[in-house]
């Protein structure tokens, strides 16, 4: 198999299973089927977790999708010849990394190839709640009678506003640039200082996050969900932002706590927010349904053909790479 980046990977055929948790585009699965001997869960539905328990007896690989739990009892149901659990994603909160350390399972994940799509998308909810989109879109829809006026549905412009970017990793620094491209200026918030090239090619300013939060426009998260990222967006974060600004979250959702969120929304201490992440996934806060100064979406941050296949396709080399006795290219650290 050569991979996106041009290497060509060793393949050892051999008969230990892996198992994929979900449906995986073609050319990945193909790439898995050539060396291996796959056992793919070919549906849209969710995997039952007693299906999935049986299944993983034995295998050698699991290639995994956020919405399945790779915890201790999955790993133990597996068996001592799991050798590696490859996420198809690059968030890899929904994987117990120091259990599978502890038992020598490797975990890989799919950097770099959803940046982009991941980057557009949370752009794109800062146009929506800022200029009132899905306002504008749910009254089209509604058959209510509408016309041009001088005060229908007014946002927000984009343009000297400041966007703060929670997390300047590979999907902040993207959506940063794409911000630049909206006029808007960067600062940004992060465990360390970001590369000075990159600072500069952003214009951006680091600041800590309490003072992001009280300055920007628009607040942009891209972090990861840790321990201690859990609930870094809570009453006392929210009740630092103005009143006329919007938070946009597609990273993990319990990086929020929304009830706090849907109490700053509802007494107007922020303007709105823009969400394709939520708390306890696919469950959506029943106040935030409510609330028209949110926008929601069904977690489509990586949602494009291309964007999934590429993923598919990065599990697949992680494996092959693995179970050929190989280092993959995308370890966990
Ligand atoms: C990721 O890769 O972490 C995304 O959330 C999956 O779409």
């Amino acid at each position: 198999m050569t991979t996106t980046d041009g290497r060509t990977l060793v393949e050892s055929p051999d008969n230990g299973t892996v198992v994929v948790t979900g449906r995986l585009p073609q050319p990945a699965l193909e790439a898995l089927r050539a060396a291996h001997q796959v056992d793919p869960w070919d549906s849209e539905e969710l995997i039952p977790r007693e299906e999935l328990l049986r299944r993983v007896r034995g295998a050698r690989a699991l290639v995994t999708l956020v919405t399945e739990r790779v915890d201790t009892a999955l790993l133990d149901a597996a068996g001592p010849q799991l050798r590696v659990v490859a996420n198809v994603a690059v968030g890899h909160d929904n994987v117990d990394v120091p259990a599978c350390r502890e038992r020598g399972v490797m975990v890989t994940n799919t950097p770099g190839v959803l940046t982009d799509a991941t980057a557009d998308l949370a752009m794109a909810l800062v146009l929506m709640a800022s200029r009132r989109l899905g306002e504008g879109e749910r009254l089209v829809r509604s058959g209510q009678p509408w016309r041009w006026s001088m005060s229908l549905l007014l946002g927000r412009g984009l343009q000297g506003r400041t966007l703060g970017v929670v997390g300047l990793g590979e999907i902040g620094r993207a959506t940063a640039r794409r911000a630049r491209a909206f006029g808007m200026r960067i600062t940004y918030s992060s465990r360390s200082p970001a590369d000075p090239g990159v600072v500069e090619d952003l214009g951006a300013r680091r600041l800590p996050l309490e003072e992001l939060l009280a300055t920007a426009d628009v607040v942009s998260l891209h972090c990861p969900l840790t321990p201690e990222t859990r609930h870094l967006v809570g009453a006392e974060q929210l009740a630092l932002m103005r009143s006329t600004a919007y938070l946009v979250n597609t990273a993990r959702g319990p990086v929020v706590d929304e009830e706090a969120l849907v109490d700053a929304l509802r007494a107007g201490s922020i303007a709105g927010a823009g969400l394709d992440v939520y708390e306890d996934e696919p469950r959506v806060h029943p106040g935030l349904l409510e609330l028209d100064t949110v926008v929601l979406l069904p977690h489509l941050g990586s949602a494009t053909e291309e964007t999934r296949c590429a993923m598919a396709e990065r599990a697949a080399t992680n494996v092959l790479a693995v179970l050929s006795g190989g280092q993959p290219p995308n370890p966990v650290a």
